[in-house]
């Protein structure tokens, strides 16, 4: 039987700070029974006749296929909606795209640059809308890599998730967040340039206390990562950033994940995995690395028997999922 906590009902998701701790944890575990549902071959009704809307200003792979695949798998329908197809924004108001959606859809999954733009969805539509990426935060992302370090590692605790490369963008600050409010002790291994902004630090650091975990920023990732059981990293160029390609190459270069910077967490012999929230830059298959080759992460990390990408990446669809029947499904047992 599936079950998950009645306060979930009709909740959008700003931020990982939309939901208190027990109900992250409890989404995570709804993820888990729904991924052994689908594994028996199990395709409900959980969405049945639910209408969603995918509104996305930017690229996507994993968000656009786990949504609509999630929610088709429940008997729901989804709506790609891109920018030229709609006049978010440009000859609408995102107030009255907001208030039109709302009144067609069952619910909105948002992928976009401003914030304020996702919370004036959730503000205005009167329907649950689900953050998935502004150039802040990436909340959806999170409870798939937890999962997938559940999965790995058994459970969450007396872990050590060190992320390595820009310390400030969307991933790392939800990233920062889910670890406080799951008692994941997290490192960010970053240049100065590049550390997490004070106040979405000091919000994080708060958050840890009260669980018992800390929060550290080490220059160094050499002596960062030591100890740790996961090493994450992202893109070094953000979706919007690329004007900076040059600049965070620079930068970012010393940060790169190889076996040298696996081997330094002195746990290669023990509980150790490589996470990425995909895309990445590992060989030179890519136009961006054609001549380059691989940026944030070297080929023989990606496909070492450390790295769990892909099982993280399946979990987007089914973490999404939980999401979506939380929200949206009349019952909070079926
Ligand atoms: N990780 C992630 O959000 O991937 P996409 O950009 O492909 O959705
Ligand atoms: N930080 C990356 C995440 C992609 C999933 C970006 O915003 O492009």
């Amino acid at each position: 039987m599936l079950t998950w906590m009645d306060s979930l009902k009709g909740r959008s998701m700003m931020r990982l700070t939309s939901f208190t701790d027990e109900e992250m944890m409890n989404l995570i575990d709804l993820a888990a029974q729904l991924k052994a549902r689908r594994a028996a071959g199990v395709r409900g009704n959980l969405l049945a006749r639910k209408n969603i809307a995918l509104i996305f200003e930017k690229s996507s792979t994993r968000t656009r296929n786990s949504t609509l695949i999630a929610v088709r798998d429940e008997g729901g329908n989804g709506e790609y909606l891109t920018r030229p197809d709609i006049h978010f924004g440009k000859k609408e108001s995102v107030k009255d795209t907001a208030r039109v959606l709302g009144r067609i859809y069952d619910g909105i999954l948002f992928r976009g640059f401003r914030q304020a733009d996702c919370e004036d969805l959730a503000k205005y539509s009167g329907v649950p809308v689900w953050n998935g990426l502004t150039d802040d935060y990436h909340p959806t992302q999170i409870f798939a890599d937890f999962l997938t370090v559940r999965e790995t590692f058994g459970d969450l605790k007396d872990c050590t998730i060190a992320y390595v490369g820009d310390g400030r963008n969307n991933v790392a600050n939800s990233l920062m967040m889910g670890c406080a409010k799951c008692g994941i002790r997290y490192v960010c291994c970053c240049p100065k340039e590049l550390h997490p902004d004070e106040a979405v630090l000091a919000e994080a650091e708060a958050v840890a206390k009260r669980n018992g975990v800390d929060i550290r920023v080490f220059n160094d990732p050499q002596k960062g990562v030591r100890g740790a059981n996961v090493l994450y990293t992202d893109v070094w160029v953000s979706m919007g950033e690329e004007a900076k390609t040059a600049e965070r190459i620079r930068l970012l270069r010393p940060y790169q994940i190889n076996m040298d910077l696996m081997r330094a967490t002195g746990n290669l012999d023990g509980r150790l995995m490589f996470l990425h929230c995909l895309p990445a830059f590992h060989d030179f298959n890519t136009e961006v690395t054609k001549d380059c080759g691989a940026l944030e992460v070297t080929d023989e990390v990606f496909e070492s028997k450390y790295s769990k990408v892909f099982d993280e990446s399946e979990n987007r669809m089914h973490t999404i999922k939980a999401l979506l029947v939380s929200a949206l499904c009349d019952r909070a047992s079926v």
